[in-house]
This record gives structure tokens, sequence and C-alpha cells, in this order.
């Protein structure tokens, strides 16, 4: 029987086998080992490391998906190799787009989300003969794999691209030893390989492996989706470029490039079908198991066998922690990556709902790392970073879990279905599902799709389900067609912005501004050299039209065949500077770079009437100091950068803004949060590095080198370019204390930053915090600020008791110095800013105890004076009090019951009013309450009425007895006049109903 599809897929019975067993002939270490062992020492090919899984220099791929993903750049002749032949074993990552469907991971026994290719690459070197040859012999050779088993397949050619059936391959193939029938010639979607979208591409020839025993010859069953009948390697030769327009045109060079899954090598030799049966996974299970102990064992069955799914959730597991681990140790950060998080969720979903275990992924990284860690040694550097990460995400999905959780559980009450949907796998769910609600549509057209996609950040899965949930109809394809619209309406977009200028400068063949003199600066002795440079004008730009001329004060634009001067880039301000031309100067106020046209923007100063024309010739000069300040800033950028990672762990650079005045730094922390003590100890430590003294070194390197490198910090998301990339590294000794990927320009020396003060933090959001410091002379000034502001504080914390008899004037210190912190243009450290303002706040409590007790004596005096002396009578010889409590002291409350609390047996009204706000307090005793007189009335009545006021009640006693008003602000212009009136009305009231 021929089982096709992975839901229905039977496997022979479980033969699971642990990798202790395994003979170590045949482990997958040494089935690696012998790989690269084969090309590297017996077929003279050099190690290129694998490169990270993230592609530092090409947007077109979001994960490193093949071996020849660092190599692009070769193939396409944009680089020279450093060696013609070489071999390695490539972390690679798929997750979705060309080359995997990230659904099926887990159903069967050879899709991963991560695996590791065996690859070897001929770069202009052999090509189809040798290629077959080396790849035909190892696999027979080395490791014995009968030839029987073996199948080949090679391109038939295509019309539609105008390319022929790949004869020669076949020719090769059958002069090598390989029978006729099997091999079998396949069109474009299984002969014919892509990186992706655009990319090197080439005709393939690959190699298959039958895992049934004695079967016939089963050629017409290839590349049917078989799982005992699979690819094994890839041959592919690189002949052709696909470009963003769908068209193909051929390469400089031929080269080879081969990928052969590690994975499945390691199941054919250790007579696995399932790759989750070998000791590349194994373990994994095996661990899962050992923590989970209550749970039940692995069975390894697939399909309808696996009836509560419980063997795919292993495999899942299994799969994506290493997917997970493979990405963290790479530095790929969930947040800006949201397959990665995806599929993390997943994971913390699966170990909670299944294996209930939280913190389980971060338990099975460790024997990831374990695995792997000896392979790529990033994985075990970068251990506690991996674990910091995992932790912050579990953290992120639990909450998010707790709150989603609830909402998603009152939307199931209204449609029971949305049960099948993972809203924490997709939080936007839950207001994509409330914005269709209102829609109420028929269906999900494609227009609705988008907004989904677009909007709510729905992939086409989650919409898919979503509208099955609902019972929606939904075309994927209308989708696509939404999607290509959108594409084409941005690209006229950014067309539209830059075209007319742009347009008019290609059409005339103007050549394009040279700005590399940005970086000829050089330091003689303490002082740094900027060179001027000779400039022509090559046009005049004013209000987007080109114009022959300008006169003098009119704002325009020159577009200079070169320039010095620095344009906006990697988050560094463009420079200023000045054009002397022969009778006039050109103030250039920024630069802005329309697609390598530079142009150079200001206004021209001269005596008289002199206007400027085309073809002038002057002397470009920069504005050295303002460059000076935003190189100073820029380096402190890179160490501020690199010592928050080295303190916080996990850290990465969200944005970063560069201006002569000042730096900021949009940073994301994932663990525990950046406080003030952090702070000063980053400033600290950035100003000991500053004082050592330390060389700031530029260099070029181009996207091979840059793959060297492990202590690199790099932007996540930011694409580099492959060549002439500038490289910033500040090392002491032999340590790095920052190496970054950078265009800006920096200091020569550490020392010339001179000093750095952070003097903002702000929070933005749960992970990502926002720095800003200054440097130089205005780092001084915030240090001179601090001390000056700092002995002032603690001048004044030690005159507190001295003065504590004149509160007033220990408040106001207190309020003037606070003001003096927080100004906007004091420049202080923020940790010395926040310890300022927290000496003040102490200052101010306890200004306020010492005023509250001599406040509360004061009080019980004044009241017994009332009670003694001032108690007035009514008409009919009752006796009743209203009082106007004058204090001078600054403070919130008046603690009014304490005065009524003194006057048990007689009907009290106190009013007080201090710091602009009125109080009032009204007890009347029970005995003295009839229909008309209660402590309420008496007080709406009388001051709540006269300073329109509100009644507010005493918890747990009744209004007729005791009741405030809500404190309220008067003017102290109006003050006496209200007062006075309603004291009368006060009066009045009793004088009636009492
Ligand atoms: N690039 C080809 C593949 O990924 C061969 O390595 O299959």
């Amino acid at each position: 029987m021929i089982i096709r599809t992975p839901t229905t897929l039977v496997q022979k019975k479980f033969t699971r086998s642990l990798s202790k067993y395994i003979n170590p002939d045949r482990s997958a270490k040494a089935i690696r080992q012998k790989f690269l062992d084969y090309f590297i020492k017996d077929c003279n090919h050099h190690f290129v490391r694998s490169s990270p899984v993230v592609p530092y220099c090409d947007p077109s791929v979001a994960f490193v998906n093949a071996g020849m993903n660092q190599f692009k750049s070769i193939f396409v002749g944009h680089q020279e190799p450093k060696y013609k032949k070489v071999a390695n074993s490539q972390k690679c990552i798929r997750v979705g787009g060309k080359h995997n469907d990230l659904n099926v991971v887990g159903s069967d026994g050879y899709h991963h989300t991560f695996f590791e290719m065996l690859g070897n690459w001929s770069f202009g070197d052999y090509f189809k003969a040798e290629a077959c040859e080396l790849a035909w012999k190892l696999l027979l050779d080395v490791y014995k794999i009968p030839s029987d088993r073996l199948y080949v397949t090679y391109f038939k050619g295509d019309e539609e691209l105008k390319i022929e059936e790949d004869l020669e391959t076949k020719e090769i193939w059958r002069s090598i030893g390989v029978s006729t029938d099997r091999i079998i010639p396949f069109g474009m979607s299984d002969n014919f390989w892509e990186m992706g979208e655009v990319g090197p591409c080439g005709p393939c020839t690959e190699i298959h492996y039958d895992h049934l025993i004695g079967s016939e010859n089963r050629s017409s069953l290839i590349n049917k989706g078989l799982f005992d009948l699979t690819e094994l390697w890839n041959i592919v030769f690189i002949e052709y470029n696909r470009n963003q327009d769908g068209t193909i045109s051929i390469l400089p060079k031929k080269h080879v490039d081969t990928g052969m899954g590690f994975e499945r090598l390691t199941a054919i030799l250790q007579n696995k079908t399932s790759n989750y049966d070998t000791d590349n996974f194994d373990y994994l299970i095996k661990a899962v198991e050992k923590i989970c102990s209550k749970i039940d064992r692995y069975k390894g069955m697939y399909g309808e066998q696996d009836w509560n799914n419980l063997d795919t959730s292993y495999r899942i597991l299994a799969d994506h922690s290493r997917m997970v681990t493979a990405s963290l140790a790479d530095g790929i950060i969930p947040e800006q990556n949201q397959k990665l998080r995806r599929i993390l969720r997943k994971c913390f979903c699966i170990s909670t709902d299944v294996f209930q275990r939280e913190g389980l992924v971060k338990e099975l990284s460790n024997y990831v790392v374990d695995s792997l860690g000896p392979v790529y040694p990033e994985m075990e550097r970068n251990i506690a970073y991996i674990h910091q990460i995992i932790d912050y995400e579990e953290e992120v999905y639990r909450d998010l879990q707790r709150s989603a959780q609830s909402e998603w559980g009152e939307l199931l009450k209204q449609n029971e279905n949305l049960k099948f949907l993972d809203v924490l796998e997709a939080p936007s769910l839950i207001p994509a599902y409330k914005d269709l609600m209102k829609l109420k549509p028929k269906e999900i057209n494609g227009e609705i799709a988008f907004k989904l996609y677009d909007t709510f950040g729905l992939d086409r899965s989650s919409i898919d389900k979503l509208a099955r949930s609902l019972g929606l109809p939904f075309e994927e394809k209308e989708l696509q067609l939404e999607l290509e619209k959108a594409k084409k309406r941005s690209k006229q977009k950014t067309a539209i912005k830059i075209n007319t200028l742009l347009y008019q400068f290609q059409k005339e063949s103007v050549p394009k501004t040279c700005d590399t003199s940005k970086y000829n600066f050089s330091k003689l002795k303490d002082n740094y050299v900027f060179e001027p440079l000779h400039v022509k004008v090559l046009r005049i730009i004013h209000h987007d039209e080109i114009v022959k001329k300008i006169g003098p004060d009119t704002f325009c634009s020159l577009l200079l065949d070169k320039t010095n001067l620095y344009s906006e880039a990697g988050g560094q301000v463009s420079d200023r500077g000045t054009i002397q031309f022969e009778k006039a100067v050109f103030i250039v106020a920024e630069t802005e770079n329309l697609n390598s046209y530079i142009l150079h923007k200001g206004f021209l100063k001269c005596k008289g009437t002199y206007s400027l024309c085309v073809d002038s010739v002057g002397t470009l000069s920069v504005d050295e100091e303002n460059r000076m300040s935003i190189m100073r800033n820029h380096t402190a950028t890179h160490l501020l950068n690199s010592v928050l990672k080295q303190l916080k762990g996990a850290t990465c650079q969200k944005s970063s803004k560069v201006t002569e005045d000042f730096l900021n730094l949009d940073v994301g922390i994932f663990g525990p949060k950046l406080t003030t003590h952090d702070i000063e100890e980053v400033e600290y430590k950035i100003n000991s590095i500053i004082s050592k003294r330390l060389e700031v070194v530029t260099s070029e390197i181009n996207s091979q080198k840059l793959l060297e490198y492990d202590d690199i910090i790099t932007v996540p998301g930011e694409v580099y370019p492959e060549e002439s990339l500038r490289l910033v590294e500040i090392k002491e000794n032999d340590e790095v204390i920052s190496r970054e990927p950078c265009c800006g320009t920096h200091v020569f020396n550490t020392s010339d930053i001179g000093n750095i003060s952070i003097i903002k933090m702000k929070s933005l959001g749960r992970s990502t915090v926002s720095l800003s410091a200054v440097t130089g002379l205005k780092s001084k000034i915030a240090t001179e600020n601090a001390s000056e502001i700092s002995d002032e504080v603690s001048m004044l914390q030690k005159t507190v008791s001295e003065n504590i008899d004149k509160p007033d004037v220990l408040n106001i210190a207190v309020a003037s110095l606070r003001n003096k912190v927080i100004a906007s243009e004091t420049l202080m450290p923020i940790y010395i800013k926040q310890k300022c303002l927290k000496d003040l706040d102490d200052i101010s409590k306890r200004v306020k105890n010492i005023a509250k007790v001599t406040l509360n004596e004061f009080i019980d005096m004044e009241m017994q004076n009332v009670l003694d002396s001032k108690v007035q009578t009514t008409n009919s010889n009752k006796q009743y009090i209203i009082h106007y409590l004058r204090t001078s002291m600054i403070l919130e409350n008046v603690p009014l019951q304490r005065a009524t609390k003194m006057c048990k047996n007689i009907p009290v009204m106190v009013i007080s009013y201090t710091d602009n706000i009125v109080q009032a307090r009204c007890c009347v005793p029970k005995q003295f309450c009839t229909e008309n007189f209660t402590a309420d009335k008496w007080l709406k009545e009388s001051v709540v009425k006269v300073f329109d006021g509100y009644v507010m009640n005493v918890k747990g006693q009744s209004e007729k007895l005791v009741c405030n008003m809500k404190p309220k602000r008067v003017n102290i212009q109006d003050w006496d006049f209200l007062l006075k009136h309603s004291m009368s009305a006060a009066q009045e009231f009793v004088e009636r109903y009492l």
C-alpha cells in the first residue's frame, strides 16, 4: 500500500533507539564529521563556518534558508571568493514562504523548521561532472549506501525560460553508472532551484533515497510526497539570476551549490523512517519524557494513530526548541520577528496545555545546546542570553494569556466555533474579530482579507481559520491579488515622491554626488583637521524647479559633483557647512540624499546683487564644531549600546538618533527593568572607557568578513551592504569593547568624547527604554549643574532642623529647588536628578510631619479656647460652634475631625483654608438632630451653597450626624468675602432650626 499524506501516514512499528546505543560510527556527530572530512581533507575544499540564521545583508529572505545564502554575492558576481571550493554544515530555518509549510511540522517525520544543511560549493571551479561524482562517491564509498536505494533526477527544460533539457547531467549520471531507469527528468517546480522571489538560481539534479528494502523500481513515485521515498541531496548548477521583474539573466560565472539534509541523511544511515527517531531529535523527546514524567511517553505515532496529538506535540517541541535556540543564539529578537514569536508561543502553549510544565522551552534549550553547541559554539556562548529571552517571552505570553483569555472567553460565548482559533498565537484576532462583526460580511473577500492582513497583522492561515470558524467563504487568491495591488501602490508612491527631480537628473545624465570625502578627516596632535573640498555646482534647485542661477538670501538647494558633508543616515543627522565661492558664500544648513544625488540646502550670502550660476566652483568646508559634537555623540552611542548589553545581557538597539546636541538610543531590554542605579553604573563605565583613551578604529569589510565576527552588535532587521561595509571597533588590548557595522563618523579616540551624562530615561512600552545623553562640553555643564544643585539640596537638608519653626520658608526653598531640577534647560545626569528629587521629597515629608505635629497642637489649643470662651448661643439659649480655623501652614490637609472631636456634645462646624483649598466639617450630636436640623442640611445650606461645593459623607456614619465638604479650590482674593458669607449663612441656619 502506498500512503501519501501525512495524516493517513502509518509508519512501521515504532523502532526508536537512543543515541547511546547508536554505533559511534553512525552517530549524527560522526556522520557530520565524515561529510566535512571528505570534502575538506580528501577533496581539497575549504571549511567556512555556518553563517548566523539571520541574513545580515539580504532583505529578500527572513531567515537563512540554505547553505548558499552566505555566498549569494559571490554567485551574482558582486564579490570575489576567498576560496574556490568550500564546504560546511549550515544552520537553516524554513518557516513558510517558498520552501516550507510551518503547519506540517510535527505531523510527519521529516519536515523541520530548523535543520542543518551539509553543502559543498564550487565558485567558478568544478561544474556538473565533478559535482555529481563527488556526491555519488561520498554516498556509496564513504556512507556505504547501496546504489539500488538511490534515484537521480535532472531538469527537463522549460519553454518559457527557453532553457533546454539538461541532457549533459543525464549523461554524467549514466557514465557514473546509474542505470537509465533511475535517471528521471522533472520540470521547474522540482528541478529548478531558486533561493527566493529574486536571486541566484539554476537547474538542479537531485539524489533521492528509497527507504523500502527490496522494492521494485519506484521511479514513477518520486516527488510525489512519499515519506519513504525522499529527496536526499540537491545539487544546483547556479547559472542564472532571477530578477525583480521575474525575468532571468545569465550570471558571469557558473557555480555549484549543493545541499544535503543532514537530518534525513542521519535517518537513512541509522535506518530510521522518521528523523525524530534519530539522535538528532530523540534526546529532546527523551528530555520531555524525563521532565514531564506524569505524561504518557512518546510512542512514535502519526496521523489518526496519534489520536490525542500527544506524539505530534512531542515532535513539535523537539523541532521548535532547536529552531528557537538557534535563532536566539544568533540574535534574532522575537519582538521583531513575528514568525519566531509565534513558534515560541506555540511551544509555551504546548508546554502547559499538553505537558503541564511552564519553563519547559528553556529547559529544552539546554539540551539543544548540549547537542549542537560543540558544532555551533555561538549557542554555548549565548546560553544566558537565550534563557533570558525565553523567560521574558514566556512572561509576556502568560500575561497575554491572562488578559486575552478573559476577553476571548467572552467572545467564545457569542460564537463557540471560535474555539478552533488560538488567540495566543495571534492576539490581534480579538480586534480583528470585533471589526468583522461590525462589518457583518457575507464572505471574506480580497479587500476584507487585506484589511485583516494589513491592519490586524493576521497571516493567511489565521485568516483562513477565522473564515472557516465564521462559516464565511475565503479565497486565498483574492488576498494575493490585493497584496500585489498594494505592492504596486507603494512602489508608485515612493516613485512619485522622488520622481520629478530624480527623473530630470537621470534624464540629463547628471552624475551622482561622490560623498566619500565625508570620511576625509585626520587628527594632528590634539586637533582634528577636516579637509576642505573643491566642488562644482551641477544644478541649482529652487522650489523643486531646476534654475540657472540664484540670488542671495533665497533658500535653495545646490547639487554638487562631490561633497565632504555627511547626509543623514544610520541615525546620524546631516552636517552643516559653507561653500566659499569667489564673491559669495553659500551657507549649507543641511543636506539631503536623493538616491545618491546630494542636495545642499541653504542660502547664498554676499554683498550687493551677485547671483550664483550653475558650473560655479567653490570650496566646501564642514562646520567643524558641529561635526565634532556629532562625532562625539555617535561614538558615545556605540559605547552606550555595548555597555548596556554587557550589563543587562539580552538587549537590542531599536533606533538611534545622533545630533550635535544629544544622542538618543531606544533599546529593548529583555529582563529586569533598567533602574536608576543601572544608569549610574552605565554612565560610570562609559566614562571610565572614555578616560582610558582607547582608539576608535574604522575599517572597511565585506559581507563575508562580517560573518566571521562573533561579538558584533548589529541592529536586528537592519540590512547591511555587501561591500564597503564600515566597521567601527573599540578595543582594550585584545578585548572588544564595541564592534558595530556603522556608516557614521566617529572620533579617533574615546578621550575625545570628553565625558558622557545620561540626561533622560523614558519607558516606551514593556521592554523598550529610551535614553538620551550629552557629551563633551554639554556633559561638563551637566556635571557642574549636578554638583551645584546637589550641594544646594544637601545644604537645605542640613538646615531643616534649625528652620523647623518656619515650615513656609522651607517649603518655598524646596519648591524653588525642585523647579530648578526639573527645568528643561537644566542639563543634569538623570540619576542625580532623580536623587535630588527624592531628597527634596524627603525634606517635604519631614516638614509636613513636623508641621502636622505643630498643627495638631494648634488645633487642640484653639478648640479648647473656643470651648472655654467662644461657644455661641442662639436666641433660645442653645449652644453651638461655628469656627474658622486659621492656619498659616502650607499643608494639603487640615485634620478637621480632630477639631470637631473635641466638641462632643455640641453642634459644631469648622472651616479651614490652606494652600487655596477650603475644607469644612460639620457634626450634630444625635440629641440635637431634628427633621430640619441635621449635619448635612446645615452644611448644604451654608458653606456648600456659598462655595458651590459638594457634601461628602463620612464612611460608616450617618450624614445627619457628620459630614464634610469636598475640599475645594478658592481664589485668595475671594476668600474673605466668601468665608464671611458662609459663616453668616451657617449662623442663620442654626438660629432658624436648632
Ligand atoms: N540551495 C540548494 C537547496 O537549498 C542546494 O543547497 O536545496
